[in-house]
């Protein structure tokens, strides 16, 4: 394993990831009853921009670093639709943009007192600082284990409402990005069979636009036919900062099943406008789909 994240935290793809990851638990907070967050390959939890990883690939001056200085610009619906995202980077910056939160700090700052939270990660000091980052939280258990055999054995969760995350790294490696496409198909397989209700957000790069169709009509179908998720909840939500071409990552997103009420509107309302102020070339474009409705650029 020689991926490390804090090299790409906050750059357009995470931007991505945690806007849809924070809409989906602004909507599981709307009701009062207690639920779980479950985060398969959670990372180190919060990420110093100034960091010797973040100083010598600032990936995220292209990715949050031009969100920050733009939102106070942006339309009303925008500025809503980031808002549960964009709050939680605001709280941990009150000095100026320094640090940024990886998925689990974003879900324990969400989450209320009666929520829980459980966060695998496999490599051995990236699991010693997410402990680190996270406190002494009694609402959170960090495992340092392999994520995708741990999720079965989460599911379904004592408090029948939550969000699982499924994020891992797709290391460049020879061999190990399609890996992690089959592990996350498995994982989304034993993860609805137990639990069909749940929320799952599946992170997934895009390098190759026939590549991720597949792998999101293979997903999409299993969610379907397997889980009984109804299909108009099945949604994918898509960025991508210039053309598409094999290399450096041009675009990623998220296929969400179950996606709560009103999420999909507010994608519809922020991707267009993170596209702007996003790309870095030509070609850049967003998507926000499911089976049965669908918007692209
Ligand atoms: C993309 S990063 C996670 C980022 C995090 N979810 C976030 O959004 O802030 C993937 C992480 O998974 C870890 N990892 C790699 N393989 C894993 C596995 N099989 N199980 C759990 N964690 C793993 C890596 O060490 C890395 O920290």
């Amino acid at each position: 394993m020689n991926y490390r994240h804090a090299f790409h935290a906050g750059n357009f793809a995470d931007v991505v990831k945690h806007v849809a990851v924070a809409l989906c638990l602004d909507r599981l907070n709307q009701k009062a009853a207690p639920y779980r967050y479950i985060d398969t390959h959670a990372g180190i939890g919060v990420y110093d921009l100034e960091g010797d990883e973040a100083e010598r690939s600032p990936e995220w001056k292209d990715g949050v670093g031009r969100v920050w200085g733009a939102v106070g610009d942006a339309p009303d619906p925008v500025r809503a639709a980031l808002a549960p995202w964009l709050g939680v980077v605001q709280e941990m910056n009150s000095m100026g943009l320094r640090h940024y939160p990886g998925s689990p700090f974003i879900a324990s700052r969400m989450a209320r007192s009666d929520d829980a939270l459980r966060l695998c990660e496999l490599h051995e000091p990236s699991a010693a600082l997410l402990r680190e980052a996270m406190g002494r939280d009694l609402r959170v258990k960090i495992e340092q284990r392999d994520g995708f055999d741990a999720l079965p054995a989460y599911l379904p969760p004592p408090e029948r409402r939550g969000l699982v995350l499924v994020d891992p790294p797709f290391e460049v490696a020879a061999g190990a990005r399609k890996a992690d496409f089959d592990w996350m198909l498995k994982a989304a397989r034993a993860g609805v069979k137990r639990w069909p209700q749940g929320v799952y957000v599946f992170w997934r790069p895009l390098k190759d636009f026939d590549q991720v169709s597949a792998f999101d009509g293979e997903l999409a179908s299993m969610l379907i036919e397997e889980g009984g998720v109804a299909p108009e909840k099945v949604l994918v939500a898509d960025l991508w900062v210039r053309t598409i071409s094999e290399g450096k990552l041009g675009g990623a997103g998220v296929v969400i099943a179950n996606a709560p009420f009103g999420v999909a509107e507010h994608l519809y309302a922020a991707l267009p406008w993170l596209c702007e102020r996003l790309a870095q070339g030509e070609g850049a474009g967003w998507r926000v789909e499911s089976p049965s409705a669908e918007a692209e650029n």
